[in-house]
């Protein structure tokens, strides 16, 4: 039987990653740990463990002593949150990657690790291809290409059997987003269904690459199933669904929401958002290992209400209406 580990299972992908996993190998294979105690009920369905990703010994004991044979390395800080603290955001991105790397080597253990669409920058094409020069501006973007660099080494170097993506903006109705310059898309639906409007911290017209989190936890899985002789890229596959602006989500949200009304005052994360290229060029992910994306932007759109409506308590009757004129 596969055991595997995941790190920062209590965040936005960690928590419905560790769902998937467990409903395919079995509750007591998959070991959630993250830096935060266990909260919901669904973390501590089957073993948990507090791990700070920048302990490497106790990394390693708690793999050793589950007998883990996979890790998937979530733990981050997410783009905004890495502008405010770039040290720490070193330490844990870069730092922890190392940790996972190492004891996979000395292990013989698979890894999976998102990289982002955070390691283009300004100089990247409009449509980001799978190979082009990465000049990232934000601290973040620094860590994602470091690591990608990392997997890659210890791939041709020790032969770790390391697979990734470079995640879009994600969009879930689970765990919160953790502090990214895509956390918009996911704080719009809340704010639909709560407030009735919704003041967005991007720009109006900022379009961005997107996927929502059904898709997103299905391309880690299938490229964690794909036989590795078919994987061409050690460096991050480029995966992507979507690709909408602020105002093309909200447009989307308003033909369900009755009177839904977004209004823009863009912060540091435009900025941040700015330097990402609109759309992303996966064709040698479909290529290597058939991915194709699921869902459109209103489907998503549908899916999410549907869930977050559920779990919000509110009825579609009962929308709220826009106290903005
Ligand atoms: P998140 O912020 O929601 O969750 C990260 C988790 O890591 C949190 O639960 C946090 O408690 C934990 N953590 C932070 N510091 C830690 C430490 N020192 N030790 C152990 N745990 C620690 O992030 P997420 O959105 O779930 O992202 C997971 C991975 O996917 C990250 O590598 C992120 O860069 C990448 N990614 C996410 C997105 C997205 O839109 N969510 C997009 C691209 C890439
Ligand atoms: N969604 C992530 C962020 O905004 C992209 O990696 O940080």
């Amino acid at each position: 039987m596969s055991m595997i580990l995941v790190t920062g299972a209590r965040g936005q992908i960690g928590s419905d990653l560790v769902r998937t996993l467990r409903e395919r190998h079995g509750a007591e294979a998959v070991i959630a740990t993250d830096l935060r105690e266990p909260e919901e009920q669904a973390e501590t369905s089957g073993p948990y463990e507090v791990v700070d990703i920048r302990d490497r010994t106790k990394l390693d004991e708690v793999a050793q002593r589950y007998n883990v044979d996979t890790i998937y390395h979530l733990a981050s800080l997410l783009s905004a949150r890495g502008e405010q603290a770039p040290d720490l955001a070193w330490e844990v991105n870069v730092g922890g990657l190392r940790n996972v790397l190492e004891i996979a080597r000395e292990n013989g253990l698979k890894v999976f690790w998102p990289s982002s669409i955070a390691v283009f920058g300004p100089t990247t094409p409009d449509n980001a291809p799978q190979k082009t020069p990465l000049e990232p501006t934000t601290m973040y973007g620094v860590t994602k290409v470091s690591g990608e660099l990392l997997c890659r080494y210890y791939h041709l170097r020790y032969g770790v059997d390391v697979r990734s993506l470079r995640y879009p903006g994600l969009i879930s109705y689970g765990a919160e987003p953790g502090g990214g310059a895509t956390d918009y898309a996911v704080e719009i639906f809340h704010a639909a269904l709560e407030q009735g409007e919704y003041t967005c911290f991007l720009a109006a017209d900022t379009r961005l690459p997107m996927m929502y989190m059904p898709d997103a936890v299905r391309a880690t899985t299938e490229l964690m199933d794909a036989p590795k002789e078919l994987l061409s890229v050690r460096t991050s596959y480029n995966v992507t669904a979507l690709s909408f602006s602020a105002e093309e989500l909200s447009a989307s949200i308003a033909k369900r929401v009755e009177g839904f009304v977004t209004r823009y005052k863009p912060d540091f994360r435009q900025d941040i958002a700015a330097s990402w290229p609109s759309s992303v060029d996966d064709s040698a992910a479909r290529a290597d290992w058939n991915w194709e994306p699921a869902y459109t932007l209103d489907g998503m759109v549908d899916d999410m209400l549907v869930h977050l409506r559920e779990k919000l308590n509110v009825s579609a009757s009962s929308c709220p209406v826009s106290r903005i004129p």
